[in-house]
């Protein structure tokens, strides 16, 4: 479940609050329960799935993109896996660790891992949002926002795209409050 965290040190794990919190910039947060099965569990266990073992891993949550493809017009998902030794990895969250905004809608379903979200929120005020596996995010268009993984930088979450172009990120230059380590535990 979805930990918030604000400026003055105050963390909020309440759904409701944080919805409420999150509603201001638009963002939707929701509880997509992971199925319990033994052969998903396992492709969750990878550390660098191959094509066809994410493809695998993707099906299982099928009807979720099925629904999304019908109801937001949703075109393609993919599956993006970071762990420690991924070549690149660095470069890859420098492009994200600073505040920017989509023309598109971001969205994430984490499977597995945990990652974090930050918002500057109406009053341009700044949160972080602790995702873990259950929770689907979506950051509408133009949302400035920023994301960082937890210390053991591991995450696998569904990436739903209704074109490519839209996802590049777009700098504001806000500086970033630094909230410092966050977990769930
Ligand atoms: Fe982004």
């Amino acid at each position: 479940m979805a930990l918030l965290s604000f400026t003055d040190g105050t963390r909020v794990d309440d759904p409701q609050e944080i919805r409420k919190t999150l509603s201001g910039i638009g963002v939707c947060l929701e509880r997509w329960p992971i199925p319990d099965n033994p052969d998903l569990k396992a492709l969750l266990a990878l550390d660098r799935p191959v094509p066809e073992e994410s493809e695998r891993l993707l099906g299982f949550f099928e009807s979720r993109f099925e629904t999304l493809k019908a109801t937001l017009g949703y075109q393609s998902r993919d599956l993006i896996s970071l762990s420690p030794g991924l070549p690149g990895l660095d470069g890859l969250l420098g492009r994200f660790k600073d505040c920017h905004t989509h023309d598109d809608d971001e969205i994430r379903y984490v499977v597995e891992g945990a990652g974090i979200f930050g918002f500057v929120l109406p009053d341009k005020d700044q949160v972080e949002l602790l995702v873990l596996p259950g929770d689907y995010i979506n950051v509408p268009r133009g949302a400035e926002h920023w994301f960082r993984l937890t210390t053991d930088r591991h995450i696998k979450a569904i990436r739903y795209f209704t074109s490519r172009e839209g996802w590049v990120p777009v700098y504001t230059g806000t500086p970033v409050h630094p909230f410092g380590e966050i977990s769930r535990a």
